[in-house]
């Protein structure tokens, strides 16, 4: 996957950007709050439809304009792709060489990115709604079914939840919920299959990256855990669709009791160990940091693994944060076979083989130029 070129209309600082993209690596030199991190989330807009840092399209309209276009030239191992995004008056606009696109899914599999930024660390000392976040927009990037899937089951979880409301209140009897627990069982057991697959690929790639990352002293180690009952390791859908059935019916009295459901896998969670204690509790920030760049890094190769083809890697300000082996080890890891847009403030610690290789761009106030 590789952007080629980016064309920018008052998207946050930047009034007008025309950037050709070097195919390997690309640096983002700046001072703070220069339009680094709003470049690289440009990119992760071209692959998402939304941005990465702001909830609202109406953030990214430059303050005084009134709208803001992204334009793009893409190629994935098929094609190459004209991708165009506008808003304006409270409307997004988005074409594919040309033609209009009428849903966001649509979107999936085009331009595929992965995106680092410091707040990523709380993949692994955040709550669990984060590492849920961090798989389920992982899969849904490379399987249109998970996407779906995960969209049915949400839709039934809250009709669920609606429900056992009702029930407390006299308004619904119990045997009403028999259909959505079917449903959430179809769905959620699909699901967790589909986490399960995933993390069985990512260990092995997130553990060798670790050992790399850390020097080969550190062992790094994840651990799917259910908040179903879920005590084996090999099951079957048809298995796992029966016992969620079971599950439901037996929490019962607790989630009418809490008012929602329970368990499933909008309840899961996984553990990151190092050295076999858990990282969340006991590690050192920086640990906490490599640990997650470590995730991070192995998606790339997962997704490579899925879909024959490396995204497009996006690193906000990593560098500072690790020392000089762990920053070699990393542009090592990366720079000879993805394309990648390193922002950071400055380049003076970085090898001169790197240097060499990299494409460097400087922005001051939302203009960038080319200094090598
Ligand atoms: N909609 C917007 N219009 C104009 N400027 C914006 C908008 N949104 C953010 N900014 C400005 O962009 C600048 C910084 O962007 P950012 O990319 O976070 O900087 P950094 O180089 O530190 O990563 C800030 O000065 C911020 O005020
Ligand atoms: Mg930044």
């Amino acid at each position: 996957m590789f952007l080629q070129w980016l064309k920018l209309n008052n998207f946050t600082n930047y009034k007008e950007l025309n950037f050709e993209a070097d195919a390997f690596l690309n640096l983002i030199v700046g001072d703070n709050a220069q339009g680094k991190t709003n470049l690289l989330d440009a990119i992760y807009y071209l692959s998402h439809g939304t941005s990465y840092r702001y909830h609202q399209d109406q953030q990214l309209i430059r303050w005084n304009a009134d709208f803001f276009t992204i334009t793009a030239v893409t190629k994935n191992k098929y094609n190459l792709n004209k991708l165009a995004y506008s808003y304006k008056d409270n409307k997004k606009n988005i074409t594919i060489n040309e033609s209009k696109l009428n849903k966001i899914a649509d979107l999936l599999g085009i331009f595929t990115v992965v995106f680092f930024s410091p707040d990523d660390l709380y993949i692994v000392k955040g709550n669990p709604s984060l590492r849920r976040k961090y798989l389920d927009s992982e899969l849904c990037q490379v399987s249109p079914k998970y996407y779906y899937y995960l969209q049915q089951y949400r839709k039934t979880l809250l009709q669920r939840n609606r429900l056992l409301k009702e029930i407390r209140l006299n308004k619904s009897n119990k045997k009403s919920l028999e259909i959505w627990n079917i449903q959430l069982a179809k769905y959620g057991a699909w699901l967790i299959i589909k986490r399960l697959e995933m993390l069985n690929k990512i260990k092995p790639l997130a553990r060798l990256t670790h050992r790399k990352l850390s020097d080969g002293l550190e062992e790094l180690e994840i651990i799917y855990s259910h908040s179903l009952d879920i005590n084996n390791n090999h099951f079957t859908l048809e298995w796992l669709e029966d016992f969620i059935i079971s599950q439901l019916e037996s929490c019962f009295d607790y989630d009418l009791m809490r008012g929602f459901t329970t368990k499933g896998p909008h309840r899961d969670d996984f553990v990151v160990k190092i050295n076999g204690y858990n990282l969340k509790e006991f590690g050192s920030q920086g640990q906490q940091r490599t640990a997650a760049l470590s995730l991070k890094i192995s998606e790339v190769e997962f997704m490579y693994g899925e879909t024959g083809e490396y995204p497009v890697l996006l690193l906000d300000d990593v560098l500072s944060e690790l020392d000089k082996k762990r920053r070699d080890q990393l542009l090592a890891l990366v720079s000879d076979r993805i394309q990648t847009f390193i922002t950071c403030t400055e380049t003076s610690f970085l090898n001169k083989n790197i240097l060499e290789k990299a494409s460097i761009n400087k922005v001051s106030r939302g203009i960038l130029k080319k200094i090598k």
